[in-house]
């Protein structure tokens, strides 16, 4: 590749392709602010990259199957151009390390999420023709580490305001690739947050696989509503998320600022896992149905607008068809505006994989596709309680297929497509009311309220 001697003078390019959750986007986001210093743009086209980075993800096993035939994929290219660098990043980086370069001949570099920020250095050792690791998880987080500004492109951006996870519920890897919580500095998330509304940021989504222990883990300095606080005030920025919330850690403060603070969505990510005492006692989640389903209803009626998701998982280890129907009755008791719901993936190295009672697939298929038939009637029925309502929508642009229509996202992220009359500037990143139509299992249809704010 030649960084060193054609930095100057040739923009390269990478083909970043990223699985996972929002710290894996957030990780995604550091890297191209990180190359973009070093005279890289991104490409769509592998074929003409110089670089290609693919950052992945664990937590289930299909997850990590995709990995192995992405990689698969790029064999030949590399074959075609020597001078091209592969990179695996990301939590199958971390649980595997080393491994993947033995799997791999053609991959050059494997690092884990707390070596993103050593990319820069990383990429200079495979371009002089070394095959690295860095897989080092490090207790505290490293100064630089969060440094370099992530890309931001579109009103929309992702915070991190912590890392790791101290749960080890039984069946989850995230512990083991994201190491223990660690939690950053408010000023150091604020000034991030001021560094992103300069460049036309409107919307935020702080994330940490539990941000309700936000500080209490050490490395914040303030608590976890005081931060949502400090967010909220801050000029330019139109809306603040979170996620994600842990039952057992959600208190009283943070859900009375849903009342104080207009900018905060009305939108909660509470994953529950299962409806069975007995299956979230095995996971060691920490909570009972009833104290899930009174903390709910809590919230619910101090706000009966606010929209609760939730993580289900299906077909835990010695799941009976019992515990299985509790989780039926608990989805149609809760009615969530919406559930992701996975079936159980054995994780070697977790506590889980275990466990006696492995279920066979065709049982863990069968109730993971009643548990999506069951929401599938559910979330219409609340789309549909929408029609004639009011809904405040964060524009996004115009919509696809249809350019006289605005689409954008209303705080609890449903998709709106918005009708607008002739003549109406309707800007992107601004809020708009509308007034919802018509409803289907996925999207809003609406007619504009008023104009921009
Ligand atoms: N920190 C978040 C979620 C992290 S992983 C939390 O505690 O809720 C996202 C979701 O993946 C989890 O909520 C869970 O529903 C699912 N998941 C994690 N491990 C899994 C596994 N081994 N098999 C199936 N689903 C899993
Ligand atoms: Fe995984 Fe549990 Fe931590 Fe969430 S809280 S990341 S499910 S161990
Ligand atoms: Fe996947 Fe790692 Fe996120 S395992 S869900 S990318 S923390």
């Amino acid at each position: 590749m030649g960084m060193e001697e054609s930095s100057e003078n040739r923009e390269k390019l990478v083909f970043l392709e990223t699985f996972g959750c929002q710290m894996n986007d957030n990780d995604s986001e550091r890297m191209l602010g990180i190359l973009k210093g070093i005279n890289f743009a991104r490409t769509d086209d592998p074929n003409c990259a110089d670089l290609i980075l693919i950052n992945t993800c664990t937590v289930r096993d299909k997850a990590e199957q995709k990995v192995y035939s992405t990689l698969g994929r790029y064999k030949e290219l590399k074959r075609g151009r020597p001078g091209l660098i592969i990179g695996i990043a990301g939590c199958v980086a971390q649980q595997q390390g080393e491994k993947l370069l033995k799997r791999a001949p053609h991959l050059d570099m494997v690092f884990g999420p707390h070596n993103v920020h050593k990319l820069r250095e990383l990429l200079l050792e495979a371009d002089s023709g070394r095959r690295v690791v860095a897989t080092a998880l490090t207790e505290a987080i490293d100064a630089g580490e969060y440094g370099a500004a992530p890309e931001a492109s579109g009103e929309k951006a992702f915070v991190s305001i912590m890392r790791g996870c101290n749960n080890f519920c039984s069946y989850c890897i995230v512990p083991y690739t994201r190491g223990r919580e660690v939690s950053r500095l408010s000023a150091d998330i604020i000034s991030e947050i001021e560094g992103l509304c300069a460049k036309g940021v409107k919307e935020v989504t702080l994330l940490g696989q539990n941000v309700n222990s936000y500080s209490t883990s050490g490395g914040g300095d303030v608590s976890f509503p005081a931060l949502l606080g400090m967010v909220c005030s801050l000029k330019g920025l139109l809306r603040v998320r979170f996620m994600t919330s842990h039952p057992k850690d959600i208190g009283a403060e943070l859900i009375e600022l849903f009342g104080a603070e207009k900018k905060l969505c009305r939108h909660l990510h509470l994953p529950v896992q299962s409806g069975s005492d007995r299956i979230l006692e095995k996971m060691g989640r920490g909570y009972t149905v009833s104290e899930y389903l009174s903390k709910i209803e809590r919230i619910k009626a101090l706000y009966p607008d606010m929209a609760i998701t939730t993580d289900i998982i299906a077909g835990f280890p010695g799941e009976t068809a019992e515990d299985f129907e509790a989780t039926m009755a608990l989805v149609r008791r809760a009615r969530f505006d919406n559930i992701f719901a996975f079936m159980y993936s054995l994780r070697p190295g977790t506590a889980a994989a275990s466990f006696d009672g492995q279920l066979s697939v065709e049982v863990r298929t069968r109730r993971l596709q009643a548990l999506l038939d069951e929401q599938r009637v559910i979330t219409l029925e609340k789309n549909r309680d929408l029609i004639g309502r009011t809904v405040e929508v964060l524009v996004e642009g115009p919509s696809r297929g249809d350019a006289s229509r605005m689409m954008g996202k209303t705080q609890c992220n449903r998709i709106v497509n918005i009708a607008c009359p002739p003549g109406l500037d309707v800007l992107q990143g601004s809020i708009m009311e509308a007034v919802v139509t018509d409803a289907s299992p996925n999207t809003l249809s609406a007619e504009a309220k008023t104009g921009n704010h």
